[in-house]
């Protein structure tokens, strides 16, 4: 009796024993999510690296990517679109999960999502929008506001006379949203007869060497009597700059741009630039890359708004942007970490 009494304890030990071991190895942690998707590679295609902005927008993605494990590919198209379509072929190739691409052309980025959608690869659209595609998410600014806020600001500061009116590259579906933005300020002004377009021109490529060879030549037609410029951005307003440095009226006609380069902190606080808008392009990647990661695990990275793309309205996360001039220059750059004052205020 006792025997069986020991052998009926072993054996309720025994399988004890084996339910919590069974236990333990239930509970062992499943892989995370992130460790499920640890190998995986984002692919990134950059329009160019001449405006500051991109350069910082491609360190922020590096940074970003490095801090959580995952392999970010890097191709920067140098304003050429044909190029960039074989750099993303090449990226999806290589096996990326995901492409996130800032187009060169927002037109001819469509054959890239083509491209991607058929190995698989999901699409980020960054910072520009690529048109009339099934491009999975768009990430970047409100930019029609972007150019709300330059129109707004210069016609408040400019109510009537000769306005030059530049914009930014015709491929770029950006530099069509920050003109429409502004010309909602501006062509109420022109219609009452207050404000003269005398020149409305886009600049290819947003090359700041072309904005001055336009301002060169609407100062000669116009004997110099401009009033107002309106530049899309900070490298088009410092070509502008130039041109009216050589006669003499750098400071004297109010200039807008964009992107708070440090060169345009510096002509803002000197006042020969009237303003800039800080768009954060490290908000920016940081977006771009958390919303890759959510993707590449399945889950919904998550939308505050929709863009429409010609084709569909894409899902979209939007980041604030704000005016910059002298009056808050300090506070909003500097402060907030994104110019360093040594450099902005260096004689
Ligand atoms: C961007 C601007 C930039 C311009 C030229 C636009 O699409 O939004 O920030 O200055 O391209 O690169």
């Amino acid at each position: 009796m006792k025997k069986v009494v020991k052998f009926l304890a072993t054996l309720m030990a025994l399988t004890m024993m084996m339910s919590l071991l069974a236990g333990c190895s239930q509970k062992a942690p499943a892989a995370t999510s992130e460790q499920k998707v640890e190998k995986f590679k984002i692919g990134l295609s950059l329009p160019t690296q001449r405006e500051e902005r991109w350069v910082r927008d491609k360190e922020t993605m590096e940074a970003e990517a490095k801090k959580i494990g995952v392999d970010l590919e890097v191709q920067v198209s140098d304003n050429d679109s044909a190029k960039q379509v074989s750099q993303c072929e090449n990226l999806i190739t290589k096996g990326v999960k995901i492409l996130i691409v800032g187009p060169h052309d927002s037109k001819a980025a469509a054959a890239i999502v083509e491209k991607a959608h058929a190995a698989g690869v999901k699409v980020i659209s960054y910072d520009r929008l690529i048109l009339d595609s099934d491009v999975d998410l768009y990430v970047s600014f409100d930019n029609f506001k972007v150019g709300e806020i330059q129109g707004k600001y210069i016609t408040e500061k400019v109510g009537k006379g000769n306005y030059v009116v530049l914009s930014g590259d015709p491929a770029d579906n950006n530099a069509k949203l920050f003109k429409e933005g502004a010309m909602k300020y501006i062509k109420p002004l022109a219609d009452k007869g207050d404000v003269k377009i005398v020149l409305e021109q886009a600049v290819k490529d947003w090359k700041p060497d072309e904005a001055m060879k336009h301002m060169e030549n609407v100062l000669t037609a116009q004997k110099n009597d401009i009033q107002a410029v309106l530049a899309p951005n900070d490298g088009t307003a410092g070509g502008a700059i130039q041109a009216m440095a050589a006669q003499g009226l750098a400071g004297k006609i109010p200039v807008t741009g964009q992107d708070s380069e440090l060169a345009a902190a510096r002509r803002i606080l000197e006042g020969t630039q009237s303003m800039t808008v800080f768009k954060d392009t490290r908000e920016l990647g940081k977006a771009a890359i958390a919303a890759a990661l959510k993707m590449a695990k399945g889950e919904n990275p998550g939308a505050n708004g929709k863009v429409n793309n010609v084709k569909l309205d894409v899902p979209s996360i939007l980041v604030e942007s704000v005016v910059v001039d002298k009056t808050n220059l300090d506070k909003v750059l500097i402060d907030s970490g994104y110019l360093k004052k040594e450099d902005v205020y260096k004689k």
